[in-house]
């Protein structure tokens, strides 16, 4: 190929010098190279959400669009975890996460496309290899990632001495892991979203927007929104809806943030963690948040996952119907963090096989001459 043809077209294993905003300058321990994963610049564009109350404005940031089997939050963060990784010489990934996982996913997906091998480290209720093939699992089997299934009670208190245990085999094999912690969240990670927000610089945010909104898993991401709006100076306030621990957790996973980057302020001045929302607990999901999502597919054309932005975006309606006072002002951004997959790990199956237009939605037309069977 000549050089011509060759422009714009990387070596996914290129390492890129990271060159931070010059607002991101004086944070300290900034990572020295990211790799090229995401899709970018997603979109932003308005979203007419059922009972959005009426003076309220609602646009979206697609972050559900950083890439199609890389989809979501997770793609950002990875970009400069998977280069560490590939700076230090690692050979081979682990992560860990829940059963359906979306990091997990990206991170399988991506070592992959960039010629690691990956461990997944996975939660399970039960002690079980009989675990499927639904969702994200799907993409996890089919790019060969080892699946280890890890009940509840031993992950909690066995996880780090199992990755050890691997850890040292492969390294008397003559590989080496690089560990990535649970959704990307190290500090790290956060560089992916103080990218994001300059980004969301760049496509108008801070002067078209009073809030922005996005939910919370592992912390990250909301990290990097809270830790990029407070460098700039920018007056938009930040809300983060936890789907899992509390409000107290994530001001602490934010403030660790803030002390790796030598900023001296707290968590709590720069952004709303709004709890309350969790509905059962982390991944589970109530009749009514299964019911919303058909709401919003069907009603916007957009679908968000059930365990991440169903429950973001309830809490925040019902905060700007019962507490309208917590938002800075009525034009809100919401990220959309992706998360598609978990559509298709069968929790949804019922509501979508239900009839939507009329008693039967799927007929069978066999002529034209036929009458219309609908
Ligand atoms: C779809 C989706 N949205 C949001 C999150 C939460 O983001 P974070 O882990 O950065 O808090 C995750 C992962 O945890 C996710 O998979």
């Amino acid at each position: 190929m000549s050089r011509n043809l060759h422009r714009g077209i990387n070596k996914l294993t290129q390492l890129h010098h990271y060159e931070p905003p010059k607002w991101a300058s004086k944070l300290k321990n900034i990572p020295r190279y990211y790799v090229k994963l995401a899709q970018r610049d997603t979109p932003i564009h308005h979203w007419n959400l059922p009972s959005l109350p009426k003076e309220f404005s609602l646009f979206i940031k697609r972050d559900d669009m950083t890439g199609s089997t890389l989809s979501g939050n997770k793609v950002r963060k990875l970009e400069f975890l998977l280069a560490d990784a590939l700076d230090k010489k690692c050979d081979t990934i682990f992560t860990c996460g829940g059963i359906q996982s979306n990091h997990c996913r990206s991170t399988a997906v991506a070592a992959r496309q960039l010629g690691l091998d990956c461990y997944l480290f996975l939660r399970s209720p039960e002690q079980t290899t009989d675990i499927g093939c639904e969702g994200n699992l799907f993409l996890n089997k089919l790019v060969g990632s080892q699946i280890i299934v890890v009940p509840q009670l031993q992950y909690k208190s066995g996880l780090k001495q199992m990755m050890e245990k691997v850890s040292e085999k492969l390294k008397e094999q003559g590989s080496s892991a690089y560990l990535i912690e649970v959704g990307g969240s190290s500090y790290m990670g956060m560089f992916g979203y103080l990218t994001a927000f300059q980004e969301m610089i760049d496509q108008n945010v801070l002067k078209n927007f009073d809030d922005i909104v996005v939910t919370v898993g592992s912390g990250g991401s909301a990290s990097g929104i809270a830790i990029g709006n407070y460098l700039t100076g920018s007056k938009l306030k930040c809300h983060a809806v936890n789907v899992c621990d509390d409000a107290a957790y994530f001001y602490q996973k934010i403030n660790e943030d803030l002390q790796i980057g030598g900023l001296d302020v707290q968590a709590e001045e720069l952004i709303d963690i709004i709890d309350g929302y969790k509905g059962q607990g982390y991944g589970k999901s109530t009749q009514e948040e299964l019911e919303d999502i058909v709401e919003i597919s069907r009603t916007t054309g957009i679908m968000v996952d059930p365990v991440y932005n169903v429950k973001a975006i309830r809490g925040m309606l019902h905060e700007m119907n019962t507490n309208p006072g917590r938002f800075e002002g009525h034009r809100i951004l919401y990220i959309h963090t992706g998360g598609v997959f978990g559509l298709y790990d069968g929790r949804m199956d019922p509501l979508v096989t239900r009839p939507a237009l009329g008693i039967n939605d799927v007929v069978c037309w066999e002529s034209a001459n036929d009458p219309m069977p609908f």
